[in-house]
């Protein structure tokens, strides 16, 4: 019988994709995936160091898990394997076992591929593993092929760590340098997932727009290149990527957005404030001006592009002048998502012992006005797409009986009354109402790729 093995993920698209990828390698091990710890062979934490909160949840899902391992083991039901992965595992690898010393395996992002060793070794009673190095071997060139369920969306990583050290940033220290797979494996990888039925890949890294590498003839790519390559791939029909850092937005990738039809017009490229000063003590390496010329750039490149982004207000020394011209620059870009966050220092970064720390009230009301006017623009969005006709691509059942859900092209949830057949097709659709988290839409037409194999 297969063993249980449940995964906990936690933080961004890459710990979900390294999630599903630790699958694959536990597969031949007899490993499969379960719904809940209870009970579970196997539980990994996939953690995430990017915010304290982030961190702390992690102690606190550990304290449950070590209930659930000495009640397993009282029933006679065997060992269960506690692992800490990711992030936090790379950054507090020994505290962790300090703090939790009934966890058995403790791994970074890089070397998941080792799994197999650790287990042999965390069997062979006599202390934990403890696997956070950064390898010289990259761990794609070691991982088994894609087992996991098909799904209609995928994503793929094809960018690992981060140089750039924002000096308010762990990536650069729990993911490491910055490293770029080779066209050919992410092309591999990519017809992999076509050919089980995915229609949607979201390329992922940490910095992915700073992508480049070794192109399939042998010469060097950057990241538009590779984009124009992956749209040939038919079946494959629609491409979106992220995390784009600013300072990366070349022209040859400002240009694929104007000539890719299977890009998706909807960007999310991270500014985090809108004001020089602070800019600078971020080390973001551009202005605000800087970023809303590339803004400006893509707009003429694909005029229906949508733009989200990421905020940190209460950086140190952020003043009101200062987070007034974050304002500002909302309000000259007009974003149509966007995430934003309070500062949360974090140890062994730059920015975690800068002068001018910002108190929690401060914090706070910042952060409350932010999201106010963030919500406001994302609003004014979606109603622009009243009426709208356009191509959704259905993922799942919708919440109500008879319901199906998708996205549009600007990642909108689109809701529609339609039988389950139309799930992992791409269909047009007419809005006819703008909710406060979907909007709801009628089909006009049947799966438009086999429409167009008829025509
Ligand atoms: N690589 C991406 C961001 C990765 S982290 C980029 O360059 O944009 C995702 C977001 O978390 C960041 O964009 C930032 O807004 C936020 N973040 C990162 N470190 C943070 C910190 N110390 N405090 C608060 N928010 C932070
Ligand atoms: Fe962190 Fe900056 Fe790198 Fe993004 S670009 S991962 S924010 S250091
Ligand atoms: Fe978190 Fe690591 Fe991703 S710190 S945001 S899980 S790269």
């Amino acid at each position: 019988m297969a063993k249980k093995l449940f995964i906990k993920t936690y933080g961004c698209q890459m710990n979900v994709y390294d999630s599903a990828r630790m699958v694959d390698v536990l597969q031949p091990l007899g490993y499969a995936p379960a719904e809940s710890p209870e009970g579970a062979d196997m539980v990994i934490l996939n953690t995430c160091h990017i915010r304290e909160k982030a961190a702390e949840k992690v102690y606190s899902e550990l304290g449950r898990l070590r209930r659930l391992k000495n009640e397993k083991e009282s029933a006679g039901d065997g060992r269960m394997t506690i692992a800490v992965a990711g992030c936090v595992a790379q950054a507090e690898g020994e505290e962790i076992l300090a703090r939790a010393p009934y966890v058995d395996m403790v791994f970074g992002p890089q070397t998941y591929h080792r799994l197999p060793e650790m287990v042999a070794q965390a069997s062979r009673a006599g202390g934990a593993v403890l696997d956070v190095e950064f390898p010289v071997e990259a761990k794609f060139d070691h991982l088994p092929d894609h087992q996991g369920p098909q799904t209609t969306s995928a994503f793929l990583s094809i960018q690992e760590g981060c140089d750039r050290f924002c000096t308010f940033c762990v990536v650069p220290y729990t993911r490491g340098a910055e490293f770029s797979r080779d066209a050919a494996s992410i092309e591999a990888e990519a017809r992999k997932l076509v050919a089980a039925g995915t229609r949607e890949i979201t390329l992922l890294g940490q910095n992915v727009n700073a992508w480049h590498g070794q192109g399939t003839g042998g010469s060097e790519w950057r990241f538009g290149r590779l984009i124009r390559h992956l749209a040939e791939i038919d079946g494959l029909d629609r491409i979106r990527y992220t995390t784009s850092h600013p300072r990366d937005m070349d022209d040859e990738l400002i240009a694929a957005h104007g000539a890719v039809d299977k890009l998706m017009p909807y960007l999310h490229l991270p500014v985090q404030s809108g004001s020089d000063r602070i800019l600078a003590a971020m080390n973001r390496q551009h202005t605000a001006d800087d970023y809303l010329r590339v803004v400006d750039k893509l707009r003429t490149a694909r005029p229906d592009l949508a733009l989200s982004s990421d905020f940190i207000v209460g950086f140190p020394g952020e003043t009101d002048a200062d987070f007034a011209a974050t304002l500002g620059l909302i309000n000259a870009v007009g974003f149509a998502g966007a995430y934003s966050f309070k500062y949360s220092a974090r140890p062994g970064t730059p920015a975690a012992t800068m002068e001018g720390q910002v108190s929690e009230t401060v914090g706070n009301d910042r952060l409350a006005s932010l999201q106010q006017l963030l919500g406001e623009h994302e609003a004014a969005f979606h109603h622009t797409k009243l009426r709208a006709e356009f191509p959704v691509l259905f993922e799942k059942k919708g919440r109500k009986p008879g319901q199906v859900t998708g996205r549009s092209p600007w990642m909108q949830a689109i809701v529609v009354e339609a039988p389950e057949t139309l799930i992992g097709q791409v269909a047009n659709c007419r809005i006819v109402e703008v909710g406060a988290h979907s909007l709801h839409g009628e089909v006009l037409t049947g799966d438009i790729r086999t429409e167009k194999a008829c025509a």
